[in-house]
């Protein structure tokens, strides 16, 4: 009998499960629209131009070492990610109430903020989340033993935000929860919250003591605009001077997926308090990894802090979201030309990486199947998956499923009529 008996044998993550099937599909027809990671028109991952210049000043750096970095991480980089998200102006005010905590990317930074969140705050243990969300969501803040609820964001009947279940969900929710907001570009939905409407999420959080925990895995992904895109956090943060924790990743908008390059943002109400909250990060991180990965850091720590390396990076944002909004427009367009049932500006409508088609499940099982077209069960497609080569492929497919589907539909309601 082993001591391991009781271990279960877990599902292995949806996402990733999808990119091994995609990889091992030895069709030479295949679509990959399941993982969230930008690609090129060629369908090839992208390295941003920014960000080979910098890895070119970096290399030729006689000074380049690879020894540990402080426990919390690089100094320039938490420095110039705190700067960089809240606006340097606003910085300076704000920069002494700031804990921040560089860390193994969006995941690693929610984990830091969760467990800070938890053992060292006067919140409760009750985590709102949207449904649907990232589904490592749900795996990251139950396995903290948080109490996750969820509500209702996304109307499948309009394609669009349920603003009326969103903003009911605020005002139900028990006092000093946490809400988790995705700050531009929300991942599986595309569907954003209008900046009227993230005034009204700000005001009913103040009001009712939540406390806004920000995940911010896409900035510049929604408009091309990094600045624009931080919206949600500069205004809770320095209009309506709420505390907040921001988990940063650079994984999306700078393309250093496997760098695992993030930060967790604390912001309070002291100086004091700062102090405090850094330490507790620290400690944490001491216990999980000691010290963060050095080499991501100083990558972006370069584009952030050099002037000539990020206007490059805002101009590679601007490649990325282009060639995405193109994408969306042109799958949109296709749709309707090939006659799929059902309307599709939503498609348009909404932002960042990913779309949120609204297909059964039946339809996107047989689109994997048949057609070697891989996308989330929900039917989330990563637009960066599309280019020029491939979505007539995929449009003609989506409809060509879709025409049977309501064919067989028809012909189940009307045998079921006749018995
Ligand atoms: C996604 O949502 O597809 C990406 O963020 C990859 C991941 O970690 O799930």
């Amino acid at each position: 009998m082993s001591v391991f008996e009781s271990a279960p044998l877990f599902p292995k993550d949806a996402i990733f499960a999808l990119t091994a099937q995609y990889n091992h599909d030895p069709s030479p027809v295949k679509v990959n629209l399941g993982q969230g990671s930008y690609r090129d028109g060629a369908g090839l991952p992208w390295v941003l131009p920014s960000v080979r210049e910098s890895r070119r000043r970096l290399s030729s750096d006689q000074k380049l070492h690879h020894e540990y970095l402080p426990i919390l991480g690089l100094p320039e980089f938490r420095s110039a990610v705190g700067k960089t998200l809240l606006g340097a102006q606003a910085h300076i005010a704000i920069e002494s109430k700031l804990a921040v905590s560089q860390s193994l990317s969006g995941t690693g930074s929610l984990h830091l903020a969760g467990t800070l969140l938890r053992d060292y705050s006067g919140l409760t243990h009750q985590v709102l989340l949207s449904e649907p969300t990232w589904s490592n969501h749900h795996l990251i803040f139950s396995s903290l033993g948080f109490e996750v609820r969820t509500f209702r964001y996304y109307d499948a009947t309009t394609g669009s935000l349920d603003w009326k279940s969103y903003a009911d969900a605020l005002h139900a929710a028990e006092p000093k929860s946490i809400v988790v907001l995705h700050a531009c570009a929300h991942n599986s939905t595309g569907c954003d919250p209008t900046r009227e409407q993230w005034t009204e999420i700000g005001r009913i959080i103040k009001a009712k003591s939540l406390f806004p925990l920000f995940d911010a895995a896409y900035l510049g992904f929604r408009s091309g605009n990094f600045d624009q895109d931080a919206f949600s956090i500069r205004h809770f943060v320095n209009d309506l001077g709420l505390e907040a924790a921001v988990a940063v990743s650079f994984a999306k908008n700078m393309g250093l997926y496997g760098e695992r390059v993030g930060a967790t943002v604390l912001v309070t109400k002291s100086e004091n308090v700062a102090r405090n909250c850094e330490s507790v990060l620290e400690r944490i991180q001491r216990s999980e990894i000691s010290n963060p990965p050095a080499y991501g850091a100083k990558v972006a720590t370069q584009i952030l802090s050099d002037e000539s390396l990020r206007s490059m990076w805002f101009e590679d944002l601007e490649t990325m979201s282009t060639r995405i909004g193109t994408m969306r427009q042109s799958l949109c367009d296709l749709l309707v030309k090939s006659g799929a049932p059902g309307s599709w500006d939503h498609i348009t409508q909404q932002t960042g990486m990913f779309g949120f088609l609204g297909l059964s499940h039946k339809v996107v099982l047989q689109l994997r199947r048949q057609y070697h077209i891989y996308m989330a069960d929900n039917s989330r497609i990563s637009i960066a998956g599309l280019n020029e080569s491939n979505v007539v492929f995929v449009a003609k497919a989506i409809a060509d499923c879709l025409r049977a589907e309501s064919i067989s539909e028809a012909t189940s309601s009307c045998a079921a009529s006749n018995l």
